[in-house]
């Protein structure tokens, strides 16, 4: 992990331009993504909690989400943006999710509150990816 966004500054303020969307009336953390994939598309994504905790949604898979049903499976970076103190990195099950489609990719994590910005690619963070292998 190093301090400043490796080139992905316009990557981080797309994702601010949707923070105000997340809805998260249950914990009050805010969280915003967006992923750029290698033909230079930007999907979205939000937090979408629940009254029943368990179904929320992080905006890290919300942004995939809409990145494969754009038709795009080629993800070379995501910045997460969040209203928390620190940069806050992808939870582990959003770490599986994204390695699904790109294991080394770029992941830049920024603070509005702080300004403080974090980047590291996702093999860093997630070195070793469950993936399935079929036998015979
Ligand atoms: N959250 C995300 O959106 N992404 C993460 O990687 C970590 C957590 C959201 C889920 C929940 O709405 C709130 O942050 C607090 O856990």
């Amino acid at each position: 992990m190093i301090e400043g966004d490796m080139g992905y500054s316009w990557l981080v303020e797309r994702a601010r331009g949707v923070l105000g969307n997340s809805y998260a009336p249950y914990s009050g953390i805010h969280v915003a993504a967006a992923i750029v994939t290698a033909g230079g598309r930007v999907y979205l994504g939000v937090n979408v909690e629940n009254s029943s905790y368990g179904l929320t949604i992080c905006a890290e898979r919300s942004a995939v989400s809409a990145m494969v049903t754009g038709g795009d499976r080629d993800p070379v970076a995501i910045a997460i943006v969040s209203d928390t103190e620190e940069p806050i990195p992808p939870c582990g099950a959003c770490r599986q999710v994204l390695a699904e489609f790109n294991p080394d990719m770029v992941v830049v994590m920024h603070s509005v509150r702080s300004g403080k910005t974090y980047a590291a690619r996702l093999s860093e963070l997630f070195p070793s990816p469950f993936r399935l292998r079929r036998v015979g």
